[in-house]
């Protein structure tokens, strides 16, 4: 314990000596940010603190510093920071303050988009649920009440900023600073009021005085001198509002964010390389990728509706941590292919030429005899053959060569040199020592949440109320009561047929409990129409239904006011006489959140859990509980939900999100191998059809004690939680990588002294991801015409006999090895053909 408060006071004096660094002078011109004098050239990634751990920071740091970013870029999330008026949260995965000086340590830049609307699908777009009562307020235009609570927020994170020295202006790391976000995609819907709005919001931010500048993205009209920045998927054709501010890019995603019921989206690293290269080929000199890290949505900060609680986006670091291969390593290498052309881009503006239809060289020279170009194909069928400076060069479609010296090819967006590194799942049992169903399900235990009405705070009300304003968001659940008097001779008991249960709601997920029994559910993002047939006795009947978010929405004009819930209309229908009773306007009595959620069963700690057997599964509404150890390794964990049904999940008390396996994603538009040539769209590359859009839940390894820890599930609509396991994400057992005689040699073989760069020919690098391994067995090469894709290759046509002997013989028993993609070292199979080298290998 001592020792460990030492190493942090050590570390804690060192961020302050780190932060402590000379100030630095922001401003900018037409060509660039401009620090201290120079323009600069800036690669920026996102990472959302609060998606990760503090554990976690240092390291997702690291790898971004490692994948050649300059500038990590996050928003700040009022809502956690501001759960209730006034009272602030700036700790555990909300310390702002620390991750800023995080990343100041590692060397990097900060923008910060302080918002405070954020979007991010991020629950209510990062705005605090309790700023929806304030009276007259109406959010994102101007209106005195929201317009001081948000200057107030803003004002208290700069200040805070400045507190601890973090702007550049005071040697700290931020760069930048964003107010609002895309206002400019929704201001004409709130008309003249919006434009003065912005126009407020750029003036305080201004006022805050910060000594950096600010920036607002998607806002074309942003006043002087406020920077307007491009988001998209692409933002080479973007100019921005005046001749005086530089080209940036704040959102380049990187891939797209997962919905329950969606196909898993994933953005081609050829693409995404292909958007950076010409981005900065046309003058661009800052872009962010959107994210860098995703991260998980843990607790109830999703947003919606139905976002689902992985947010990995198909980044270039995994929602794990884990670098993506070969996404992360092939934009590794564009970075510093960029970077050797820093000089020249900062120095001058590009000449522009057409080399052909669809085909388009830049070049950057300047008087002092530095050149950089970019050769840019963008048609999407055909590969080309350019002529530039009396050189000839290969073209992909949709490709963009980068020419540090204007003369050897340092990178092409089309051609990786980047191995691709398996990732797997290593299955481990929650219960590693019960060997039948009965020993394992009385390793649980359980507390039944009451159906219906249980708690003293229930109240009534005639009609049927909107969700958001019943809650004000404190839990995904209300209960609608009702108890129906029917008459012996009433024509809804139907004898033989059933009466059916009308009920309309604006989402997200419905269950309906019929005198306790749940009869019918239904989900849905802005609508639900369940018709229930249903059983009445004579008497007294209970209607109970259970109304849950998943949520709340964080994007468009007025998304604040789209409200969810049973909002009606609710009717009881007869099957046989087709008559039908509206009870949307009875007496229904109302309540907010789960018995269980008031005595905090999420902790474990309450007496009440039952271990009776068997342990009562497949029902809905129980609360369980399981202790477990760690599992083995040092591996980033998650628990795989198969089997349980929806719910939230609590370990040792955090909660890691709400997983809901049994949500499917829909089961059309995905395709295995997506073309990466032409326009992406978020549509446009999607897998996963027709599976569970999310089995797997990241629960972070600085969480779970080597033993002795409880998990807590609150499964809604029925499950088995002993079904539940733990996968453990492993990296880099087998390695794949195609490189052919086009490739250009690995951009990390560059020298500036270009005479080097002439006699190097394209190069296969494998290393082992694990430093401890070494490349153990190859089980595959070839140097000819290989078919399929990693890691599924075969022979084509013309294979080098030589092939698996040589990679063998480079290879084997190191952790690393280079293999010259020649004629020289194979032999020439198949003459006047362009040949590759295909290799599988595996690590241990
Ligand atoms: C943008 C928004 C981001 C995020 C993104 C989609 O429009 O600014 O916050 O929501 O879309 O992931």
């Amino acid at each position: 314990m001592v020792r460990g408060r030492k190493i942090e006071i050590v570390s804690f004096l060192l961020l302050q000596i780190v932060v402590a660094a000379t100030a630095a002078n922001v401003t900018y011109d037409h060509r660039a940010l401009v620090i201290d004098g120079k323009r600069k050239i800036l690669i920026s990634g996102s990472i959302h603190y609060p998606r990760s751990t503090p554990e976690m920071w240092p390291d997702l740091i690291q790898k971004s510093k490692d994948g050649g970013l300059d500038v990590i870029e996050t928003y700040v999330f009022w809502n956690g920071h501001e759960p209730e008026k006034n009272k602030y949260n700036f700790e555990g995965r909300y310390d702002l303050v620390k991750f800023v000086k995080l990343v100041a340590k590692a060397g990097l830049y900060v923008h910060l988009r302080i918002g405070p609307y954020a979007c991010a699908e991020w629950n209510y777009g990062g705005f605090p649920v309790w700023l929806h009562f304030i009276p007259g307020i109406k959010f994102r235009t101007d209106n005195e009440p929201f317009k001081a609570e948000m200057q107030r927020f803003t004002a208290k994170i700069v200040d805070l900023m400045k507190q601890e020295k973090l702007y550049a202006s005071q040697g700290g790391p931020i760069i930048l600073s964003q107010i609002e976000n895309e206002y400019g995609n929704v201001d004409s819907s709130y008309g003249a009021a919006g434009k003065s709005y912005m126009k407020w919001s750029a003036s305080m931010a201004l006022s805050l005085d910060t000594g950096v500048p600010w920036n607002m993205c998607q806002q074309g009209d942003a006043p002087d001198p406020i920077i307007n920045t491009c988001n998209g998927f692409y933002c080479d054709q973007f100019t921005p509002n005046s001749n005086n501010k530089p080209k940036m890019w704040t959102e380049n995603w990187s891939g797209w964010f997962l919905g329950f019921g969606d196909p898993t989206p994933y953005r081609p690293v050829e693409d995404l390389a292909f958007a950076v290269a010409i981005f900065y080929q046309r003058s661009g000199t800052f872009q962010n990728y959107y994210m860098y890290h995703g991260g998980t949505n843990f607790e109830r900060t999703s947003g919606g509706p139905l976002i689902s609680t992985s947010y990995d986006y198909d980044a270039p670091i995994d929602e794990y941590g884990l670098v993506r291969q070969p996404k992360w390593g092939h934009l590794r290498d564009l970075h510093k292919a960029i970077k050797l052309c820093e000089d020249a881009l900062l120095a001058t503006d590009p000449t522009v030429t057409s080399l052909g239809s669809n085909l388009v060289a830049s070049v950057y020279k300047t008087s002092s005899g530095s050149c950089a170009a970019f050769l840019a194909n963008i048609g999407t069928e055909s590969d080309a053959t350019v002529t530039f400076n009396g050189n000839s060069y290969h073209l992909p479609a949709w490709s963009i060569s980068i020419l540090p010296d204007c003369k050897n090819v340092a990178f092409n967006t089309a051609k990786i040199n980047a191995a691709t590194e398996s990732t797997t799942f290593a299955r481990q049992a929650i219960k590693p020592n019960a060997d039948s169903s009965e020993e394992l399900g009385s390793q649980w235990s359980y507390i039944k949440e009451p159906i219906g009405i249980s708690k003293a705070d229930a109240f009534l009300k005639p009609g049927l109320l909107e969700q958001i304003n019943t809650t004000a968001d404190k839990s995904d659940y209300l209960w609608y009561s009702l108890r129906v008097d029917i008459k012996g001779d009433e024509t809804f008991l139907d004898e033989g047929s059933k009466a059916v249960l009308h009920i309309q709601s604006i989402g997200q997920v419905v269950y309906a409990f019929i005198n306790g029994k749940l009869t019918g559910s239904g989900n849905g993002k802005q609508k639900i129409s369940l018709d229930i047939p249903i059983n009445l006795v004579t008497g007294k009947n209970t209607i109970d239904l259970l109304s849950v978010t998943v949520g709340l929405a964080n994007y468009g004009a007025f998304f604040d006011l789209v409200g969810a819930g049973i909002t009606g209309p609710v009717s009881l229908k007869s099957a046989k006489s087709g008559s039908s009773i509206d009870l949307s306007s009875q007496q229904w009595t109302y309540q907010v959140g789960l018995k269980g959620e008031d005595t905090d069963l999420g902790s474990g700690d309450s007496s009440e859990w039952v271990s009776k057997s068997p342990l009562p599964t497949m029902q809905p509404l129980i609360w369980y509980k399981t202790t477990f150890d760690a599992p083995s390794g040092s591996d980033p964990v998650a628990i795989d939900f198969t089997g349980t049904g929806k719910g939230i999940a609590w370990v040792n008390g955090q909660s890691i999100g709400r997983y809901w396996p049994t949500s499917i994603a829909r089961n059309d538009g995905c395709t295995d191998s997506c073309n990466y040539r032409g326009s992406y769209s978020a549509n446009k590359c999607l897998k996963n059809c027709g599976n569970p859009s999310q089995t797997l839940y990241h629960v972070p390894r600085s969480w779970i004690k080597p033993s002795g820890n409880t998990l807590v599930l609150l499964e809604e609509m029925g499950g088995d939680p002993t079904k539940i396991s733990f996968a453990t994400k492993q990296t880099g057992s087998s390695l794949c990588l195609t490189v052919s005689q086009s490739h250009p040699a690995p951009v990390g073989l560059w020298t500036s002294d270009s005479k080097i760069l002439n006699k190097t020919s394209p190069v296969l690098l494998l290393k082992c991801p694990v430093s401890t391994h070494v490349i153990t067995s190859i089980e595959f090469a070839s140097f000819g015409t290989p078919k399929g894709t990693c890691c599924s290759f075969s022979h084509g046509r013309c294979n080098s006999p030589r092939s698996l002997s040589v990679v063998r013989k480079a290879c084997v028993g190191s952790r690393s090895c280079k293999v010259e993609v020649s004629t020289r070292v194979f032999g020439d199979p198949c003459r006047d053909l362009v040949k590759s080298l295909a290799v599988e290998a595996s690590c241990s």
